[in-house]
């Protein structure tokens, strides 16, 4: 197949280019390197897929509906990840994320009902549950109390995917992913800021008195269920891809001391805004539909992220 993938120098998307050329599917990727984190990162990682045989990249801005629209000619999916992804983020500049979440999502989606694509897959979010008190959330439940702009923006995809399907038939499926982490991560997620401040020993930062729970979902795990929807390409869907499994931030913590062989200073802070107590998936959905398999505990996970840190980083 040949894929436009948006977002594909972030951290998902890089990972996603990785998989879906190793199968021999041809990759666009789309991304115009927006300095919300270090961009030296994202070169990094389109690096690694330079001279890889069917990667080509654009760099190029989905708010750029020339550059966009020329970009998606002929290919059979589109794959949108590209996005403003840090939810703290969304408190100090809610006019980019406007822009960029929905107007951006919004090009996205009328440029594949134009072209006739046949398929669009794109990120939404766990945010979408905002206070939920119901765990395992599930699909089927209410998503009216997002505690961000973010998660408003993810939920306002999902609505605005219905509405192209019901309208224009176009094609989707929206995949709600669970705090994402692996090598290459995201600068701004809290493994990173756990072992940045725990390798310079630092005091380590952790929100909500420790008291917090989430669905940490390994990278690989996350590609595999991306690259499920890509093939069965459903007319409408939401799928959560989460691991399946409610950890405690603390012990998540107590993994990154393992894997670095050294005990943290803690400064237990309270909750940020936009922060929600809890999360977790209820991935029943995505294994029935999609063949959905998460495999990697936080005990295989975190070693892998710490080992690619130390690598690239060169501690
Ligand atoms: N990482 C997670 O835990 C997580 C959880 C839920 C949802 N998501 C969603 O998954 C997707 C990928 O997240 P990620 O963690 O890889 O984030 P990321 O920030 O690493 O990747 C997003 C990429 O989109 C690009 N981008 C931003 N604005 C753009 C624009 N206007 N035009 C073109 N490219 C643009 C960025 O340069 C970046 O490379 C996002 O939509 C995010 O909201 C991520």
């Amino acid at each position: 197949m040949k894929i436009l993938l948006t977002g594909a120098a972030g951290f998902i998307g890089f990972h996603t280019a990785k998989a879906l050329l190793a199968r021999g599917d041809e990759v666009i990727g789309y991304d115009n390197f927006t300095p919300y984190y270090d961009p030296e990162l994202k070169e990094a990682r389109v690096a690694q897929l330079e001279g890889v045989k069917g990667w080509t990249l654009i760099r190029g801005d989905i708010l750029d509906r020339d550059t966009l629209r020329k970009a998606m000619q002929g290919v059979d999916r589109v794959c949108h990840l590209a996005a403003l992804a840090g939810v703290r983020y969304s408190f100090e500049h809610p006019d980019e994320y406007i822009d960029i979440n929905i107007r951006g999502f919004f090009n996205v989606i009328e440029e594949v009902h134009q072209q006739k694509i046949p398929g669009l897959i794109y990120a939404s979010s766990s945010s979408v549950y905002g206070n939920t008190q119901k765990f395992p959330s599930s699909e089927e439940d209410r998503t009216d109390s997002q505690q961000s702009l973010y998660g408003m923006n993810k939920k306002d995809n999902e609505l605005m995917a219905f509405t192209y399907h019901a309208t224009h038939g176009v094609r989707s499926t929206g995949l709600r992913f669970f705090t994402v982490y692996g090598p290459w991560g995201r600068p701004d997620m809290a493994l990173f800021l756990f072992t940045e401040a725990l390798l310079k020993d630092q005091p380590l930062n952790i929100f909500g008195e420790g008291k917090m729970q989430r669905d940490f979902t390994f990278v690989d795990d996350i590609v595999q269920g991306i690259i499920a929807s890509i093939d069965k390409n459903y007319d409408y869907e939401i799928f959560n891809l989460g691991c399946g499994k409610q950890e405690e931030l603390m012990e998540y913590v107590r993994m990154v001391e393992v894997s670095c062989g050294k005990e943290a200073k803690k400064n237990f802070m309270p909750m940020q805004p936009g922060d929600v107590r809890a999360s977790s998936a209820d991935i029943s959905k995505a294994q029935r539909m999609l063949g959905f398999d998460p495999k990697t505990t936080i005990a295989k996970g975190v070693p892998q992220f710490i080992e690619w840190y130390r690598s690239y980083y060169k501690i």
